[in-house]
């Protein structure tokens, strides 16, 4: 079957299956839907009904950040998690005004930086930006 792209938020319930086939811990619904909605574009693939793949992006129109890029297991290795990037990518550059200039960040899970790195990410630090850092907040 042909794998067909689609520019929308997942239920709740399949954005937390596609979180578990990786290995990914979920969050309560209430913060998943709102975290989807809040998401500036989100990227699906599905393979007739079921969904197979995920990529959002979170921003601002100057600061853009990639987060939940999933493929299903089963779907890895066949371009999908490209697409999803290049997608995003495109959805975020065409959000950009004109002379503008924007920057996607992300942070990979680990041994995925070069995944990214075949998608045009730099890695940090290095010589125009120093280390990417993080804080979690537990509630
Ligand atoms: C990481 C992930 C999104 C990649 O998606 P995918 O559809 O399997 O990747 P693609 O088939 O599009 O791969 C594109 C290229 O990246 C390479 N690549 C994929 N994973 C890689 C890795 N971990 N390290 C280095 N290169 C990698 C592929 O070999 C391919 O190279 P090629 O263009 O030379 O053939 C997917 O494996 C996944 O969902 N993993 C589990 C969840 C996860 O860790 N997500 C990333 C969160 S930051």
């Amino acid at each position: 079957m042909e794998i067909i792209y689609l520019e929308t938020i997942p239920d709740v319930d399949i954005y937390h299956d596609l979180r578990t086939s990786v290995g990914w811990a979920t969050f309560s619904k209430e913060q998943s839907k709102k975290a989807l909605m809040n998401s500036c574009h989100c990227v699906i693939a599905k393979d007739g009904n079921q969904t197979i793949a995920i990529g959002r992006a979170v921003g601002d129109g100057m600061y853009y950040t990639i987060v939940d890029v999933i493929v299903r297991p089963q779907y890895q290795g066949r371009k999908v998690g490209t697409e999803i990037i290049n997608r995003l990518v495109d959805l975020i550059n065409r959000d950009t005004v004109a002379g503008g200039r924007t920057s996607i960040q992300l942070i990979a899970a680990p041994g995925k930086e070069g995944f990214y790195v075949k998608q045009g990410f730099k890695v940090l630090p290095n010589e125009n930006a120093g280390a990417a850092l993080r804080k979690v907040i537990y509630t």
